[in-house]
């Protein structure tokens, strides 16, 4: 079965990739492409085998009934800067320091490291975007998200997407003037992209791939999503249905802190070896511009960003009222809980997940969280044109963005994937394509129950 499925794949990527070149113009066939970009592509792969890890969990959608007979519980939540004992707390956090911090003892060590502010000498750049983790995952505690935005550019010719030079990830800092990255004329597939919220993470990572596969196979076609099929960096070659970011284009908390470390800050590890370029030009060490030898970090840092994440719990909801529990049930009704889905359970404890390198803990399994997202694509004509990776496994994310979840909204007052709405009416009423009948049938309600489906998002 998974070696048919495999010929399948391997024949359509072939195909594709034959009709991608042939459409490929001229001039980008001549366009340099650094030896570091082709890397990262090919770092990027899996062998296309997707393991289902456990029998699919528990979740809520129109018209189906919840399991009666369940042993899970509900997730931990609070920002309240406290484990969810994925691992213990530790020391207290202010008597953590550079010289006693512990790698992967505690929360609050794995805390103290996803705070820290890297420099030249620790590996920082030559390209980068912040400092730190929390930079730009802070609000309100670490490991949340922050209006802090990244640029992603390239170009769009006959439909099939180009990178800018040096990937699509514009590195907006850099540690000498001359090689911070500047979005070129010709890259008019420009978007903003949020720094979302990584609280929950863990119990995010922790839903088997069986459960978002029927979360999407319980859709109505018009509304259904799209899984995607990333590689695990630590596993086994073997992938897994995304869920973190904008494209879900990660899988595993550990692959996402490998790829932040380098893409946002310029740290290499065993796991990501090579620099980023400059736009293309090579900086790394060797160069004048980084007097740090690769891997800058041992791969440790990595996991403790991992395992700070996976100890958080998920974001709380504020009071609820008869006013919000009325805005939920014009919520389920207007089909917003489609795509938007309020409870999912987590895989049971003792599942091993992330290509065998993980195995889900007691203080992850069968959890029920409450994401409002089906961790699935869509295109409800927000997309930014800019596709997981210029590859033609991937050629259709361009168009699609993950279901953003809406735990947490309430902390939010950038909107979208882009940060560019303002309100959460017109977040609504931005929603089209395959989500345009809920938007529409949003417009239609009368005044007061719009106000409570608002008092409702205002609640998460
Ligand atoms: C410059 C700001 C910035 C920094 C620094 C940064 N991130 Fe992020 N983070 C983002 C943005 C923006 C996204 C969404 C990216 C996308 O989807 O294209 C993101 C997404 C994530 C996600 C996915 C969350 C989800 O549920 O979808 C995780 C996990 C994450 N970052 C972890 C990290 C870790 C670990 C570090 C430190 C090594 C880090 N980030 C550093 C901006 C940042
Ligand atoms: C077909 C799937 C689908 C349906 C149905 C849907 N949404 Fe969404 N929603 C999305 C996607 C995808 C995004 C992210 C879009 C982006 O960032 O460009 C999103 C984003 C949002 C956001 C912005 C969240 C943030 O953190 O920025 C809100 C608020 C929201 N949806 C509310 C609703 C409400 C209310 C309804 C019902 C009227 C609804 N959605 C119906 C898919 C859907």
């Amino acid at each position: 079965m998974k070696i048919l499925k495999l010929t399948a794949v391997l024949t359509a990527i072939v195909f594709f990739a034959g009709t991608w070149f042939l459409k490929m113009p001229v001039e980008s066939q001549t366009r340099r492409e650094s030896a570091v970009d082709r890397v990262r592509r090919e770092r990027f792969r899996h062998n296309g085998s997707l393991p289902t890890e456990a029998r699919a969990g528990d979740f809520d959608a129109p018209g189906k009934a919840r399991s009666a007979r369940t042993l899970s519980v509900e997730a931990p939540t609070g920002y309240d800067n406290l484990t969810n004992d994925y691992i213990e707390q530790g020391p207290p956090f202010n008597t953590i320091n550079e010289e006693n911090v512990v790698p992967l003892r505690s929360f609050n060590d794995d805390r103290f490291i996803f705070e820290e502010v890297e420099s030249i000498d620790d590996g920082l750049g030559p390209t980068y975007n912040a400092q730190s983790c929390r930079e730009c995952h802070q609000n309100v505690v670490t490991g949340s998200g922050s209006q802090v935005t990244v640029q992603r550019t390239g170009r769009t010719d006959d439909g099939v997407f180009y990178e800018s030079l040096g990937g699509s990830l514009i590195h907006s800092r850099s540690t000498y003037p001359e090689i911070v990255e500047l979005v070129a004329d010709i890259d008019t597939t420009r978007t903003f992209r949020m720094s979302p919220s990584a609280l929950g993470d863990g119990f995010v990572e922790a839903i088997a791939n069986s459960t978002l596969l029927a979360i999407r196979d319980g859709q109505p076609a018009e509304q259904r999503g799209t899984a995607t099929m990333v590689p695990v960096f630590e596993g086994d070659g073997s992938a897994r249905v995304g869920r973190f970011g904008w494209k879900a284009q990660h899988g595993s908390l550990l692959s996402f802190s490998f790829d932040a470390y380098l893409n946002e800050m310029g740290i290499t590890t065993p796991t990501l070896p090579e620099e980023n370029t400059a736009s293309g030009t090579y900086v790394g060490y060797g160069s004048e511009y980084d007097p740090v030898e690769d891997p800058e970090d041992d791969g440790i840092d990595a996991r403790a960003f991992a395992d700070f994440m996976r100890a958080t719990k998920a974001p709380s909801r504020a009071a609820i009222s008869p006013r919000t529990t009325a805005g939920q049930a014009i919520f389920n009704r207007i089909g917003c809980n489609l795509c938007h889905v309020t409870a999912i359970t987590t895989a049971p404890a003792g599942t091993v997940i992330n290509g065998g390198n993980f195995t889900i803990p007691e203080a992850l399994g069968d959890k029920i969280i409450h994401p409002y997202s089906d961790f699935l694509l869509h295109d409800i004509g927000t997309g930014d044109g800019i596709p997981i990776l210029p590859t033609p496994e991937y050629e259709a994310t361009a168009v699609m963005i993950k279901t953003a979840p809406l735990w947490g909204l309430r902390t939010r007052s950038r909107l979208m994937h882009d940060g560019l709405t303002f309100t959460l009416n017109e977040a609504i009423l931005r929603h089209g394509g395959q989500a345009a009948q809920s938007s529409r049938d949003y417009d239609r309600l009368m005044a007061v129950q719009k106000s409570q489906l608002i008092a409702f998002l205002k609640s998460l």
